[in-house]
């Protein structure tokens, strides 16, 4: 059975965010344009290398398994799982290693992606953590970048899309662990009585 979402307001949300509406943020094609350049910025830049992508879940499954096919070099890939949400849409201050990379990295070049970047403290945490195990090179890879409320001390090396301090959902984000299969981006906000905005 298809799923057929409009492009505005594609759901209403229930239990706690009764009410709630999502709202269109980045669209399905914009994402597509942005991956594929984002694919050929990082094959230019990686030619006749063998790089690792270490990707970061669960958020970001989607994004690599587009991005890895807009690549036209050999790369491994790996995975390492965080958690600094819980369940919730606001930080809880601390990252904790859920599940570490099974890959050795020491002289390699790695490739970090992610879906997003919010207050950076994963990102952070994920340069630590990168940079301890004696890497020939790290680059950063962030479809999402929320510029406004990150505080990094660094550059992200390859951005998809600069997008304001709002909860998003959808390409591979969650809230609650629902909405990873929307297609686009979408914002997830209170809409005024009547349960729309
Ligand atoms: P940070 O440590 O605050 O930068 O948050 C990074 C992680 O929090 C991301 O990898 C996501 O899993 C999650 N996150 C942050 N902002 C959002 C959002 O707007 N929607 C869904 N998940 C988010």
């Amino acid at each position: 059975m298809s799923i057929d979402y409009p492009e505005k307001f594609v759901a209403e949300l229930d239990g706690k965010y009764e009410g709630w509406v999502l709202e269109e943020l980045v669209s399905e094609k914009e994402i597509r344009t942005r991956v594929k350049e984002l694919g050929r910025e990082i094959t230019n830049h990686y030619k006749d290398k063998t790089p690792i992508l270490i990707a970061v879940l669960n958020g970001s499954f989607i994004f690599i398994a587009d991005l890895i096919r807009e690549m036209d070099i050999e790369c491994e890939v790996d995975f390492i799982k965080l958690s600094s949400y819980m369940n919730e849409t606001k930080s809880s201050g601390t990252v904790r290693l859920v599940k570490d990379i099974s890959a050795n990295i020491t002289d390699r070049d790695v490739i970090v992606i992610e879906d997003i970047v919010d207050s950076g403290l994963t990102i952070k945490f994920l340069k630590n953590r990168m940079e301890g195990s004696g890497p020939t090179s790290v680059a950063f890879v962030t479809l999402l970048h929320k510029e406004e409320v990150s505080k990094i001390d660094f550059d992200l090396d390859y951005v998809g899309f600069k997008i304001p301090n709002k909860f998003v959902v959808g390409y591979g984000l969650d809230l609650d662990q629902k909405y990873r299969k929307l297609p686009a981006i979408y914002t997830v906000k209170e809409s005024d009585q009547n349960g729309r905005s």
